[in-house]
């Protein structure tokens, strides 16, 4: 046993200094992030990712989130020839993006998936830093080499580097942050996600020191991320995409009824270690990580987007930022204390209590 007396800061725990800015306009801010690996190149106008969970990404997210130049990763809580068939409904084929496990059945459902064109494989799994998730990446790099390879999810620095040199091109990090997620509380582990981006993106910059020619894997923010300004942390923070699982939950493009409760539209949001999700998906449950919950309809998923990215570039203007890039190296975080915290939410409601 050891302790470590560092303390783990969560994206409340800090707050971005604004900086001078030159910037005369918000609307021509980029958002972009262009991700190279195997000598191709796949462009995306903003830097967001929809979660390969049941009841947010099947085919018609995927294609919401790839036409506002992004990314959906349709869920693997299905039968092989389900999901193969919501892939083949995915617009446009460098962008098809699916999710497999690490045992199981994975390898046949991979063969299904690189048959209906898949070209990134997110091999998803709640302990990524698993000698299963190695030997998953190896089998994928050497029987179907031209798939972009997102691994995950893992918590540390040590866990990132692993996972480099195993040779998956992008890490989701991290564990045990999620809005529906028990994890912390049934197993006492975990990492917030804006530490866990803090720490791989140090990591990230010590493999690239120590080899231009290779191209670190690209972080993907996963987990806990309630708003824009989250993302704009995450991405100050270094992580090169954001994934949303609540964020995107209740929109019109998402799985699932919308219902009426109360004169309310709202729509399911489950999470996929809870014990719906798991019934619904294998009949039984064990090990409950997750739970489930009713969210507000939102209406679409391009309002949504497009609100968002609307803070994020303001966001980036206030760190003076033209680029992601410029955002990170411009950024100044700034440890804030509980009353900082309680100042930055609207108080004006609890001086009437
Ligand atoms: P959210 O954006 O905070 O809602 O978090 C979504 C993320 O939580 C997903 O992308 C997964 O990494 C993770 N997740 C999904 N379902 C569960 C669960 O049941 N337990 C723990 N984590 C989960």
């Amino acid at each position: 046993m050891r302790i470590d007396n560092k303390e783990v800061l969560s994206f409340d725990d800090v707050i971005l200094e604004p900086q001078y800015s030159e910037l005369t306009t918000r609307k021509n801010i980029n958002t972009s992030v262009q991700v190279c690996y195997s000598n191709k190149i796949l462009d995306f106008k903003i830097p967001i990712i929809s979660s390969p969970m049941s009841t947010v990404t099947e085919a018609h997210m995927s294609n919401a989130m790839i036409s506002q130049g992004g990314l959906g990763i349709i869920h693997r809580y299905n039968t092989i020839e389900f999901q193969a068939k919501l892939l083949g409904y995915v617009n446009h084929r460098d962008y098809r993006a699916a999710a497999v496990g690490v045992s199981g059945d994975y390898k046949e459902r991979l063969s299904e998936l690189v048959n209906n064109d898949l070209s990134v494989a997110c091999i998803d799994i709640a302990h990524g830093d698993h000698i299963l998730m190695e030997k998953a990446i190896e089998f994928i790099r050497s029987e179907h080499p031209h798939l972009f390879i997102i691994a995950g999810n893992v918590a540390t620095g040590h866990a990132y580097k692993r996972l480099a040199f195993a040779g998956a091109h992008a890490v989701r990090t991290s564990v045990g942050s999620g809005s529906i997620c028990t994890t912390r509380i049934q197993t006492g582990h975990g990492i917030p996600t804006f530490q866990a981006i803090l720490d791989c993106y140090a990591v990230k910059q010590e493999l690239l020191s120590n080899d231009k020619d290779r191209i670190p894997p690209y972080i993907i923010a996963d987990g806990g991320i309630k708003n824009s300004g989250d993302i704009v942390k995450s991405l100050a923070a270094g992580a090169d995409f954001t994934m949303l699982g609540s964020m995107l939950s209740g929109t019109r493009e998402t799985p699932g009824k919308t219902i009426i409760q109360d004169g309310k539209k709202i729509k399911r949001y489950n999470g996929m270690a809870s014990k719906a999700a798991q019934k619904n998906w294998k009949g039984t449950y064990n090990s409950v990580e997750g739970v489930s919950s009713f969210v507000q309809y939102k209406g679409t998923t391009s309002k949504v987007i497009n609100e968002i990215m609307s803070n994020v570039r303001s966001g980036m203007s206030y760190s003076g930022a033209n680029t992601i890039q410029e955002l990170i190296d411009n950024a100044v975080f700034r440890k804030q204390s509980s009353s900082s915290q309680i100042e930055g939410n609207p108080h004006i409601f609890n001086r009437n209590k």
